[in-house]
């Protein structure tokens, strides 16, 4: 959602800037910015609806050597998605760009009279406020950005420039994140260090209430409050292969196909197979600590909170001394909850920046509550700002629709779940086939991807004709079914919900006709049964089921897909690559944008 970059140096800021915000693409957006200075101050400023290809057509006209300059994607929040609306806004001598929301925009806006407001964006009054204490150039400009974010009330990530001042550009954060790489004669600026790749490698990541004046060689960061703040430089760790499709045609593909590597580094030097344990160094919380756990709780939003919900029907099985509560962040960050004593809370987020979940910790961590991160991308603002964590390491997820991550944070938050089973002296051996199942996990992944993918594509085209599905599972089926569900709807646009099969019977055993196919999870397991039963049910009501099973299955559904049945306990996530799979391959076969939804960003940063 919303991207920012940034560029001072010796080379054509024109070209970094479009090449970054091609990198931040995935993100999410609508329309799209750039402006540059020349050595004189002389602006050129390009906007333009719709992607950046429609960018670029404008500058082909527009080239200019200009080595200094901001761009921005834009993902509407006040006023439709237009060029009038786009990013930068100008004011006076001020550009400027901006990810986030100014809450009190329209009452600031009625003080900025001399202002000639061109757009509906809260953006443009933050640029005329910013203009207003700017003096034409009398004061600094990093002072007259400090006093109008004294004013403002909400979140920001900004870029300034200055016609005045050819030669730096003035950065801030307050709940949306930016990162300054730092170059030879070259100083860059992104909202997601991505766009940075390939660039540089040392980064610095700026923290709520800092703000940055930064030329081509010197970065001087600072409070709102003009404390000086010294810099700390980060390496940044992805590298252009990660962030490259690498002969997929779609992110969302290598993502899924991923998997059997990217579960290898969530598990990397944290299972002991030999001695059945696991260990988790990130939480950072002592044996007596976790040994005090009685409840955790699971913050989530999206895949993410799906992740959450599977991993504690898990826990549960192995820990049965603590209850585990998932919760939308969403809806938890208002409610009037009660953390009992000895709560540990898990916030789990792949971009670690989402604006919900992010809300959820703080008010977590208000309550006196331990925090630990199940999060991606390394140095976000949930990793930064949790008492302790645990990276999954999957490296960086380009696809909107969330396929390698959902993987790894079931697996690190089960592995948490069995630290603290550990921890709770849990009887030598309880935990062993857990811990070798885990062990096994991307092998068995690795096989999955391999056996299904020609059959999930044909099913795919087989079922593209339907607007409506229902996804089913019971136990840990049940949290897997609506994740598939999720997939589908995210990315094929299908009506796609999820049911446990229980409840089939209280409401959508209603839906059941011919314009609806069924999704059935089907695992081997105690409940295998209930289930079955639970299939007949729809089938004697004209249903049109597909069975994901691993086991063997003899009902006259319209197609059984088998995946291994070597996995006792973790064979739902390995249905979920079908359902991965399955909903890749109906948005191909639909022939919609598979990495980029509609309407839909990768990281929500506002709520
Ligand atoms: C967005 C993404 C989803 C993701 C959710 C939570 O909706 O499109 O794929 O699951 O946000 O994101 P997070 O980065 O917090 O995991």
């Amino acid at each position: 959602m919303c991207g920012i970059v940034g560029y001072v140096g010796g080379k054509n800021a024109q070209d970094f800037l479009i090449s970054g915000l091609k990198r931040l693409e995935y993100r999410g957006y609508d329309s799209a910015g750039i402006v540059t200075l020349d050595e004189n101050g002389e602006a050129t400023l390009l906007r333009a609806k719709g992607k950046i290809s429609n960018l670029e057509e404008k500058l082909a006209k527009n080239k200019r050597e200009d080595k200094i300059g901001i761009g921005h994607t834009r993902w509407a929040t006040h006023g439709e998605p237009s060029e009038i609306n786009a990013h930068p806004h100008q004011a006076g001598d001020i550009y400027l760009v901006h990810n986030g929301i100014i809450e009190n925009y329209k009452e600031l806006r009625e003080h900025l009279t001399e202002h000639e407001f061109k757009s509906q964006t809260d953006t443009e009054v933050l640029a005329a406020l910013v203009n207003s204490f700017y003096g034409n150039g009398k004061y600094p400009l990093v002072n007259a950005v400090v006093q109008a974010l004294k004013l403002v009330k909400g979140t920001y990530g900004i870029a300034v420039l200055s016609t005045k001042n050819p030669d730096e550009i003035v950065v801030a954060r307050s709940g949306s994140p930016l990162v300054i790489g730092v170059g030879t004669g070259e100083t860059l600026i992104a909202s997601d260090a991505s766009a940075l790749v390939g660039h540089t490698k040392q980064a610095i990541y700026l923290n709520d209430g800092e703000v940055a004046r930064i030329t081509k060689d010197s970065v001087e960061i600072k409070t709102l409050n003009a404390e000086p703040v010294s810099a700390k430089v980060e390496e940044i760790e992805t590298n252009l292969a990660a962030i490259q499709k690498g002969g997929y045609e779609h992110f969302l593909l290598k993502e899924i196909m991923e998997q059997p590597k990217s579960l290898a580094e969530t598990l990397r030097g944290r299972v002991n197979l030999e001695q059945g344990v696991v260990h988790l160094g990130g939480p950072g919380l002592s044996e007596q600590e976790l040994r005090k756990i009685k409840h955790l709780i699971i913050v989530g939003c999206g895949t993410a909170y799906h992740a959450g919900l599977l991993a504690s029907y898990y826990i549960e099985q192995f820990t049965p001394e603590i209850t585990v509560e998932t919760v939308i962040a969403s809806e938890y960050r208002y409610r009037n909850a009660y953390i009992p004593e000895n709560s540990v809370a898990l916030i789990v987020s792949q971009s670690g920046e989402t604006a919900d979940t992010l809300a959820c910790l703080r008010e977590i961590k208000k309550q006196g509550t331990k925090t630990i991160g199940i999060v991606n991308a390394i140095g976000s603002t949930i990793a930064r700002e949790v008492d302790g964590g645990t990276y999954v390491h999957v490296g960086p997820e380009i696809s909107v629709a969330s396929t390698k991550a959902f993987t790894s944070q079931v697996m690190a938050m089960v592995m948490f779940g069995l630290t603290i089973a550990q921890a709770k002296g849990a009887k030598p051996g309880s935990l062993k086939l857990y811990v070798e199942e885990i062990a096994k996990m991307p092998e068995m992944i690795e096989k999955t991807l391999k056996d299904v993918e020609g059959e999930v594509k044909k099913a795919a085209e087989k079922y593209k004709k339907y607007e409506h599905a229902i996804y089913l599972g019971r136990d840990t089926a049940y949290p897997t079914a609506m994740e598939g569900a999720l997939k589908l709807k995210e990315i094929s646009y299908v009506d796609a919900n999820a049911y446990a099969f229980g409840e089939l019977k209280h409401g959508p055993l209603a839906l059941i006709d011919d314009r609806f196919f069924e999704v059935a999870l089907v695992p081997e397991g105690p409940l295998y049964d209930k289930a079955i039963s639970n299939v007949q049910e729809v089938l004697a009501r004209g249903g049109h089921m597909l069975v994901i099973t691993d086991t063997d299955f003899n009902l006259p559904v319209d197609d059984v897909i088998k995946i291994s049945g070597e996995l006792k306990i973790f064979s739902p996530i390995l249905m979920n690559l079908v359902s991965q799979l399955f909903a890749y391959y109906m948005t191909v076969a639909k022939g919609y944008n598979v990495d980029q939804p509609r309407n839909l960003a990768k990281s929500v940063t506002v709520e």
